[in-house]
């Protein structure tokens, strides 16, 4: 039975019946805000290729926190940009260092945000990559996953609510969780990035991050773009090391990705809507070429449906208030 029978517009006439209908919701628990730490006290940097998005010093950015809590954001991704760079990424792994202040000052003005640190040592080596480089300029695996580890046991110790490793080095969640089981750490959880693709959208981020690397790129450790079969063993390897959540980034490019992956495994399953389908939007949007509120909800619609439970987006403290009753 076709047409005239059939006629699909029935329960799309008026508003209530769209929402009744309606398959994919978002809700405001299910978004995580990114947010970049740099040295000093009073810093408020505007990052140029992200309107709305600051760099922060600790001080600075514990108030940020304390109102996106009162926007009704649950949780934060907190990035570092250390003054301080090496090549064994110390700024990282120090106690001491703007990480772990920046992490423990949130937590102790709001204890109950969430507080997700991104592991890396793009941020804190003077070469920009997210591993060790050896002297021929390979990105050496073993010894970065060792350093990584440590990376993840300060941010725990300093409060971190979960920790998240970006870096795509191999075997790093196994590591990580057996240095933060012997320390007592047995109830932080590892979101790791595990398909994390070498992306053009990265762009703006690594402004914001200052995390260029200084020379070659990022595509012996991050995913080739055309690949999604390798997506689903990197997914089932973390998860088989011992990840609590799994991400697929960037989002609005990968929502194939982002479906086979929700199919596949248990554990929650995060996107990434990435800095540079931000500022695509923030730029049309500027120029008056889309709505943004209604284009931002609508990547996020699609992200959600694609199968992402949760969606770290740099719009996190806007809709949420939007996602009010
Ligand atoms: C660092 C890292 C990057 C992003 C998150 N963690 C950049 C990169 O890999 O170069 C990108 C986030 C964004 O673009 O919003 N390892």
């Amino acid at each position: 039975m076709g047409f005239p029978q059939q006629r699909p517009r029935r329960t799309r006439q008026s508003d209530v019946w769209r929402r009744m209908v309606r398959e994919t919701h978002l809700t405001a628990d299910s978004f995580i805000y990114p947010m970049f730490i740099v040295p000093g006290r009073g810093v408020r940097n505007a990052v140029k290729s992200m309107p709305g998005i600051f760099q922060l010093s600790v001080d600075e950015a514990v108030q940020h926190a304390r109102s996106v809590v009162d926007a009704g954001v649950a949780a934060i991704l907190v990035f570092a940009a250390p003054a301080h760079k090496d090549a064994r990424a110390s700024d990282a792994w120090n106690p001491a260092g703007l990480a772990a202040q920046a992490i423990a000052a949130i937590k102790s003005a709001c204890p109950r945000l969430l507080v997700w640190a991104d592991v890396c040592l793009c941020g804190a080596t003077d070469h920009g990559h997210c591993g060790h480089v050896s002297e021929t300029g390979v990105i050496e695996n073993d010894t970065s996953v060792k350093t990584l580890a440590e990376v993840a046991l300060n941010y725990a110790r300093a409060g971190a609510d979960a920790v998240a490793p970006s870096d795509m080095m191999d075997g790093r969640v196994r590591a990580i969780r057996e240095l933060l089981d012997a320390n007592q750490l047995q109830n932080t959880p590892i979101v790791a990035y595990a398909a994390k693709y070498a992306s053009a959208f990265y762009g703006p981020f690594r402004e914001a991050a200052e995390s260029a690397p200084r020379s070659g790129d990022r595509r012996s450790y991050q995913m080739d773009p055309a690949n999604a079969r390798e997506a689903l063993r990197e997914v089932a390897l973390d998860v088989e090391e011992g990840a609590d959540l799994v991400m697929v980034k960037p989002a609005g490019p990968y929502l194939d990705v982002i479906r086979q992956v929700r199919d596949r495994v248990d554990v929650p399953v995060v996107a990434y809507q990435v800095s540079g389908e931000y500022s695509l939007i923030k730029a049309a949007a500027a120029n008056g070429w889309i709505d943004e509120r209604a284009a931002v909800l609508e990547t996020l619609t699609g992200i959600r449906r694609a199968g992402a439970d949760l969606i770290i987006s740099y719009f996190a403290p806007e809709v949420v208030q939007w996602l009010r009753p």
